[in-house]
């Protein structure tokens, strides 16, 4: 069995069939798994910089394929591990009863709402189609997550919890706690507690798309922001821990996985995208191991080690 990552690298970057790499992998290794395929949306996906075919024969092959990688996943993660598959209304309905069967129904977790903003026209044969879905699985009853916070104001906290607010002889503000029926002042909750620890985030995440003048924009179709890979990273696995996604595209995942102190292994078949994401990896400072194939274990480790950033806190 393959090493997911030597000791002396951040993460393997790996040129070819993903599906192929993870039945090379040991198994129980990975803290998370996050696949952002191909949607089943019926064409090529073209950006500036290469793109993809998401042509299928039908919606059973589709489904067919994505249960292996499924499955092979399932496999990789540890006890503790998390799965993520990201796709949109194309297939996402039909793969969950497949993903049910995989993990087990029981594992299904969320439903991860993506909202993204963006331009908005007056639609009149449908609403504007502005989310894709992530389906998050427990890998078994032992895995928790982390929680993530996003910032929030004093105004937007006083507004949910409609009450008045009162204020200490020093200026500090706060509302009554409820501890149940007839106990509805049993104790304050100081509004700076809470507005600096931040909200706690619920299954509809609103984060831009990549805008046309964005800094981490690689040309490459379909690639996701950088703030939704932190996300899954932080909550779904340890610093250090061991972070996968084999149909990585331009490599987001190992970027965030990187940032966030945590290792990677990310596969990629089409040479442009894998090429533009071990770019990414070298511009942030990260050591990986890029290998083809039928070379694996033989590839160097490239990147200046004391350049590695770490940001344990996570979030976005
Ligand atoms: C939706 S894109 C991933 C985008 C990526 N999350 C990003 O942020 O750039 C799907 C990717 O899967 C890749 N892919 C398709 N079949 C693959 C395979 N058998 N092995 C590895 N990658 C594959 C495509 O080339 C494409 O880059």
């Amino acid at each position: 069995m393959l090493l997911p990552v030597p000791p002396d690298a951040d993460g393997r970057l790996v040129r070819g069939d993903g599906l192929a790499l993870m039945r090379r992998l040991g198994p129980g290794t990975f803290d998370c798994i996050y696949l952002d395929p191909p949607f089943f949306t019926g064409r090529e996906r073209v950006g500036d910089r290469g793109g993809f075919d998401d042509t299928w024969t039908d919606l059973t092959a589709y489904l067919d394929w994505l249960t292996a990688w499924m499955g092979e996943a399932r496999r990789l993660l540890k006890p503790t591990g998390w799965f993520w598959l990201h796709l949109d209304w194309h297939s996402v309905h039909y793969a969950k009863v497949r993903a049910d069967d995989v993990f087990g129904a029981k594992n299904f977790r969320n439903e991860i709402i993506w909202h993204y903003t963006g331009r908005r026209s007056p639609a009149v044969r449908r609403f504007n189609q502005k989310h894709d879905t992530l389906l998050l699985y427990a890998a078994s009853a032992a895995a928790v997550l982390t929680p993530i916070f996003e910032p929030w104001s004093r105004e937007e906290y006083v507004r949910l919890k409609k009450q008045a607010v009162h204020r200490d002889p020093d200026g500090r503000e706060w509302i009554w706690g409820h501890a149940g029926r007839g106990r509805s002042k049993a104790y304050r909750i100081y509004l700076d507690e809470h507005v600096d620890r931040g909200r706690a985030v619920d299954s509809v995440w609103d984060i831009p798309i990549i805008n046309t003048s964005a800094r981490e924009r690689t040309g490459w179709p379909t690639q996701k922001p950088e703030a939704l890979l932190r996300r899954v990273v932080a909550a779904s696995s340890p610093p250090g821990g061991l972070v996968g996604d084999f149909v990585a595209g331009s490599g987001t995942t190992g970027v965030a996985a990187y940032d966030l102190g945590r290792r990677f292994v990310l596969a990629e078949v089409d040479p442009q995208a894998a090429a533009l994401a071990g770019r990414r990896l070298l511009a942030r400072g990260a050591r990986v191991v890029v290998d083809g194939l039928g070379a694996m274990g033989c590839g160097g480790v490239s990147g200046t080690p004391d350049r590695r950033r770490a940001s344990p806190s996570g979030g976005t």
